[in-house]
């Protein structure tokens, strides 16, 4: 199977970090989508649950609360900073949750999880049919799949606006292989549809969700946002802080045109994608 050493390194790294530290902010940001993938998982009391890429552990403990009194839930991540934040926001609310650091692609599940879910921890694999055939292994009888990924990065004004304002201010740039590992890497529905199938999975949908990222109160919180996460702040990320400065001025005047009476709210287009094991 392909490697994923390269996204391990990532999510390890400053890009884990980051995540780490903005969680509360990273929430805020995907609150809305979060409000549409939580209830669209259906969980329900005494389920046990699965959260692959679960990260800090928002959505894991979201699910945890809806399967009280004697269900449960784990989360498998390959970020360490991050599972290290997830694990403390359980202690801190004494929630009984496993946080697994391992690659969901090569894990050895049981088919024990009536759900297995996601909120945009699964777009990252290099090899995303076997990951899937490995995922699907984690699946009871009978259970199901849950998860929010992006649709593509010209329909996510969040990503797509800020990213083509600094363009001429980031270093050059490979075209982009619409498949490779990423956050857009599941944009094409009926390819998503057919990694799932093959994978075992069956009565496979695939749902659009049009909403909203919530990126700051002003363009300039919002350009700051741009520049934390996504593509811009992938491609930013080794860039000195003259050069960061420029790109948060252009990304600014090109986020004013995404005000709302909530603030900065750019499109986020989304698939929410279910199917059963
Ligand atoms: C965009 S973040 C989403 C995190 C979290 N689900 C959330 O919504 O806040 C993607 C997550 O997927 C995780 N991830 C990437 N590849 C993975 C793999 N092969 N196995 C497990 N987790 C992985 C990353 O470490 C990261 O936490």
């Amino acid at each position: 199977m392909a490697s994923n050493e390269q996204q391990i390194e990532y999510w390890n790294g400053r890009a884990g970090q980051r995540w780490a530290a903005q969680q509360e902010r990273i929430d805020w940001n995907l609150a809305e989508i979060t409000e549409a993938v939580i209830p669209f998982a259906r969980a329900k009391p005494g389920e046990h649950i699965l959260d692959i890429g679960c990260g800090c552990g928002t959505a894991t403990l979201m699910l945890a609360r809806a399967v009280r009194p004697n269900g449960s839930v784990a989360g498998v991540d390959i970020s360490a900073p991050m599972l290290a934040v997830a694990r403390a926001r359980a202690h801190s609310g004494q929630a009984d949750i496993p946080f697994i650091e391992a690659d969901a692609s090569a894990y050895d599940f049981q088919p024990t999880f009536d759900l297995v879910f996601s909120r945009f921890g699964v777009m990252f694999f290099a090899d995303p049919f076997a990951a899937f055939a490995n995922i699907h292994k984690a699946v009871a009888p009978k259970g199901r799949l849950a998860f929010v990924c992006w649709r593509s990065m010209p329909e996510n004004m969040w990503a797509a606006a800020p990213f083509a304002a600094a363009k001429h201010l980031l270093p050059p740039q490979e075209a982009p292989d619409p498949y490779a590992p990423g956050p857009f890497a599941f944009a094409d529905g009926a390819r998503l549809t057919d990694i799932l199938s093959r994978a075992g999975f069956h009565d496979v949908a695939l749902t659009k969700f049009d909403g909203a990222m919530n990126m700051g109160d002003t363009a300039a919180e919002a350009a700051n946002e741009a520049l934390n996460i996504g593509p811009l702040a992938r491609a930013a990320a080794e860039l000195d802080d003259a050069a960061r400065a420029k790109i948060l001025d252009v990304v600014a005047t090109a986020m004013q045109k995404f005000a709302t009476p909530r603030g900065i709210a750019p499109a986020a287009a989304c698939w929410l994608v279910s199917a059963k094991g």
